[in-house]
């Protein structure tokens, strides 16, 4: 079995001990589960993972989510996140998540976990760059006050798709086209319960992010603005968050149901950032079945 060492921080454990190129076991990959919901990130330090590796140990948290815009494939499903330039074309996306929000809150099936390997991480004066920022939705919804959570309780809020797609269009030197017409076809706004019981904790916590959620349904329009500026000033907060910062090599899985994030752009084009990327539906996270193993884990503690 794996080892967990906890962060000294409000999210995420480092895992050793675990070779995710080779298949997991159901009684450890439960075990992992369960510290995912504990910790929100899991680093797995030091891994060796082809595409179809990466693809293999992903598809053990659910079906992957093919992107709507993608330079390049290595293996059906990996996207590759990268600033790398070549005859003049990025060979994946540049900029991707440079901004708060959290993966497929957009879709029907959710989002549940996104894996990312590090392959190649840019340094400057022997740090690195290029870190992922998480913050911690189990907090930010206990610290609600209690009057928001009863107003919210049973509340739901509409993603967008196009919302975040558009932020990244106006950042100085985007290279995003508009998306057309069959993309945001392919792409529909989804309905999400403002506040959500997670899968595996069984705990509440805020579904919402400044990414995707463009309306509370419930609300009245301007009430609704002012609701999820509140809402998004609430779960940014510094006493909820942490920055991953990445040795090539590092695996990092993280609950995008627990958890929003943003890949921190403060590198520059020469500085090289080079990550696969698996996002994972959540299609097996809340089937009992599939949770089977994790809820006997959590009943023997
Ligand atoms: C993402 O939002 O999935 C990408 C995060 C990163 O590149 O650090």
């Amino acid at each position: 079995m794996f080892t967990v060492k906890p962060n000294d921080a409000v999210i995420g454990a480092t895992i050793e001990g675990l070779d995710a190129s080779k298949p997991i076991e159901e009684a450890v990959f439960a075990r992992l589960l369960v510290e995912l919901g504990r910790h929100g990130v899991l680093r797995f330090p030091g891994q060796d993972l082809s595409p179809d590796q990466l693809r293999a140990f992903s598809e053990r948290f659910g079906d992957i989510q093919s992107a709507v815009s993608q330079a390049r494939h290595e293996a059906p499903e990996v996207g590759i996140l990268s600033n790398i330039k070549e005859n003049g074309a990025y060979i994946g996306a540049p900029d991707a998540g440079q901004d708060w929000h959290t993966d497929m809150s957009y879709r029907d099936v959710m989002g549940f976990v996104n894996v990312l390997f590090g392959i190649k991480i840019p340094r400057r004066d022997g740090k690195p760059l290029g870190g992922t920022e998480f913050s911690n939705m189990h907090l930010a919804y206990e610290d609600l006050p209690a009057d928001i959570k009863t107003k919210l309780a049973d509340a739901t809020a509409t993603h967008d798709f196009n919302k975040f797609w558009e932020m990244m269009r106006q950042v100085k030197g985007s290279v995003r086209p508009a998306l057309t017409e069959e993309q945001r076809r392919r792409r529909p706004p989804s309905v999400h319960p403002v506040f959500l019981t997670h899968p595996i904790t069984g705990k509440k916590v805020l579904y919402c992010n400044p990414g995707y959620a463009i309306r509370i349904n419930e609300l009245p329009e301007a009430e609704s603005d002012e609701m999820l500026r509140f809402l998004f000033a609430h779960q940014l907060q510094p006493k909820y968050r942490w920055t991953h910062r990445w040795t090539e090599n590092d695996l990092l899985v993280w609950d995008n149901l627990g958890t929003i994030h943003q890949a921190i752009a403060d590198y520059r084009p020469d500085e090289i950032r080079l990550m696969r990327r698996c996002q994972v539906m959540a299609t097996k996270v809340f089937d009992p079945e599939f949770l089977r193993p994790v809820r006997a884990i959590q009943a023997a503690a």
